[in-house]
């Protein structure tokens, strides 16, 4: 015998067809309003809300009862479904055109009155949503969030299981192999003074299953990174990780592709037209200025070098003469900015770290600029014709290096779009960044490092640059990019290990430390690696573009604050001294 009278429906199931039925309901009390002796509910679960009535006329008792009802009280409630009053309708909610005329009411559970409202549009600050987690989770838009969230791993399967891939689970306690971010570090008690890594991403672990001989293997997973945090990162996030073998990148970008085409068709009844668009990294940084550029709006750069080179403006050809690049972009409709704006154009520019920002501005007077009188009229007008300019426009230019230059463009182009809102919100576009560098240079370390992953394999033509001049290999690693956010990258990798030692060396890992850290891999590799090459996505960040949310932290259920922080059971935490003598660790 249960202790409650329970559900017959939800409360977003009922309509005009089930008039007359005697139906019980539970849920949370949403809101309770008392209208000339007659009180009504919203009554709320994960499928919705109904509006509950309690007439004194109908039942007296049961009336009285619900007087003491406030919000987020649990109740059972039951009665007959009647029409809602002829003007009563409430179109916004799908059970609007009926209410519950209660006849019956259990009061299952009390609750404290809730810190914030629980509805949507609410303003509460976020700290104080974290730590009520569950209450905050109550809201409709958040509970949508993790149902697609849902959704979208029952699609994952599917697809990748048509496909013939195996899921398999890899180890969360793992060797640490730095590569990247930072790891977390779990000590183990049973072998003192050793440590676990969790893991950055499962990559050693799936392309030794591939030398296992598993052929397609995916896993949804968790991986861990101890990292900077902003909006679209979080310490611990998920990937939808994928690896093939006996393939080239057009293979593994069709599977990725396709699974992306799915989700979109299953979710949001959206077509993608595949293939999608291809832009190798050069083209998209020389275009767009950014290795994830948002192709929804236009706004592209123009290299000007050729124009400028030799010309009286010392700045732009003395750069150009020393090898940099001078481009610019042509801004629609800005020229009617202020004075002040521009000044705060000019600071943004610079806090990304150019010298300056050069400009001109087409009035209804003709281009005006103050490096007029360096440039001169004529190359003025011919740099604004090559640029594709009008009237109206406002032309920003850098002289800086090649990445400086583009990737200040880059940003610059997003800012203005966002600020004039040029960017089309309902637009979905997705491509692929192909031909990556193999290697970026870290001013920080003053040394390569891999731009994907040391795993990754160079452009087979490239290999001979790896002697020469390593800066200039292309590799084999792609990036899918939905309107300028990464979704996933992966890349074809190394099966070989004389080229992998090499790679390593080029990163300025030793023979020894290669061993060390990657040895097990190595190894692997020693014993018939099949080619292999895969991809990994961002689960949540897939989420949150189909979401329309604007941070990660909306589709996560229990996520981390941006000083990685889970304010609801307040980890982390310090713990017993005893659990610290046990691992052989002191705080100091
Ligand atoms: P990568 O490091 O590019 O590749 O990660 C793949 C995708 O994971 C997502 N992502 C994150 N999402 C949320 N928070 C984070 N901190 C975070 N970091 C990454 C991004 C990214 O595109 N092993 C390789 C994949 C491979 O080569 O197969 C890897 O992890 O959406």
């Amino acid at each position: 015998m249960s202790s409650f009278k329970k559900r017959t429906h939800t409360c977003g199931e009922l309509r005009v067809s089930d008039i007359g039925k005697t139906v019980t309901l539970t849920g949370w009390v949403d809101i309770r309003r008392d209208l000339g002796g007659v009180i009504f509910i919203d009554l709320r679960d994960r499928y919705g809300k109904t509006q509950v009535v309690f007439n004194p006329q109908t039942n007296a008792a049961v009336h009285e009862l619900a007087g003491s009802l406030r919000n987020e009280f649990v109740i059972s409630v039951s009665g007959q479904v009647e029409h809602r009053p002829d003007g009563t309708n409430n179109p916004e909610l799908a059970t609007g055109e009926i209410d519950v005329m209660a006849t019956e009411l259990q009061i299952l559970n009390k609750a404290e009155t809730p810190p914030f409202h629980i509805e949507d549009s609410i303003e509460t600050n976020e700290d104080l949503r974290l730590k009520f987690r569950y209450l905050d989770l109550r809201r409709p838009v958040l509970q949508n969030n993790i149902i697609v969230r849902h959704k979208l791993y029952q699609i994952v399967h599917r697809y990748f299981d048509e496909n013939d891939f195996v899921e398999i689970e890899t180890p969360v306690l793992m060797k640490s192999t730095p590569e990247g971010a930072r790891d977390y570090l779990v000590p183990s008690r049973v072998q003192h003074g050793k440590f676990y890594a969790l893991p950055q991403s499962p990559q050693t672990y799936k392309q030794i299953l591939m030398v296992a001989g598993f052929d397609r293997y995916v896993q949804i997973t968790k991986c861990f990174r101890d990292e900077d945090l902003r909006a679209d990162r979080q310490p611990e996030f998920t990937q939808i990780d994928a690896e093939m073998s006996f393939v080239d990148e057009e293979d593994v970008q069709r599977i990725a592709e396709g699974m992306i085409a799915r989700i979109f068709k299953d979710l949001k009844g959206i077509e993608i037209q595949l293939p999608l668009p291809r832009l190798t990294y050069k083209q998209a940084m020389e275009m767009y200025g950014s290795d994830k550029p948002d192709t929804r709006f236009e706004m592209k750069i123009t290299t000007l070098n050729g124009l400028v080179e030799g010309s009286g403006f010392k700045v732009f050809a003395d750069n150009v003469a020393k090898g940099g690049t001078v481009a610019g972009i042509a801004v629609p409709g800005a020229a009617s900015f202020t004075r002040n704006q521009m000044d705060n154009l000019v600071d943004y520019a610079k806090s990304l770290g150019v010298g300056g920002l050069a400009y001109m501005k087409w009035t209804e007077k003709g281009l005006e600029s103050a490096i007029e009188k360096f440039l001169g009229k004529e190359l003025m007008e011919k740099i604004a014709a090559v640029m594709g300019a009008k009237q109206g426009d406002l032309l920003l230019f850098v002289s800086d290096s090649w990445l400086k230059t583009y990737s200040t463009l880059g940003a610059l182009r997003l800012e203005m779009a966002k600020r004039l809102k040029l960017i089309d919100e309902g637009k979905w576009n997705l491509l692929w960044i192909t031909e990556f560098p193999m290697f970026e240079f870290s001013e920080e370390e003053q040394r390569y490092v891999a731009m994907h992953h040391p795993f990754t394999s160079p452009i087979l033509e490239d290999i001979h640059l790896l002697d020469t001049a390593p800066e200039k290999a292309r590799s084999r690693a792609y990036d899918m990019v939905l309107n300028g956010n990464e979704l996933g990258g992966g890349s074809i990798r190394i099966h070989d290990s004389a080229l992998q030692s090499k790679v390593f060396s080029l990163l300025g890992i030793d023979k020894e430390d290669a061993e060390k850290r990657f040895g097990f891999l190595l190894n692997a590799f020693k014993y018939g690696a099949p080619p292999h090459g895969g991809i990994a996505f961002g689960l949540d960040r897939i989420v949150m573009l189909l979401t329309g949310s604007k941070s990660l932290r909306d589709v996560i259920a229990f996520p981390k604050t941006a000083s990685a922080m889970s304010l609801m059971d307040e980890a982390p935490s310090e713990v017993d001294e005893k659990q610290l003598r046990e691992l052989h660790i002191r705080v100091v």
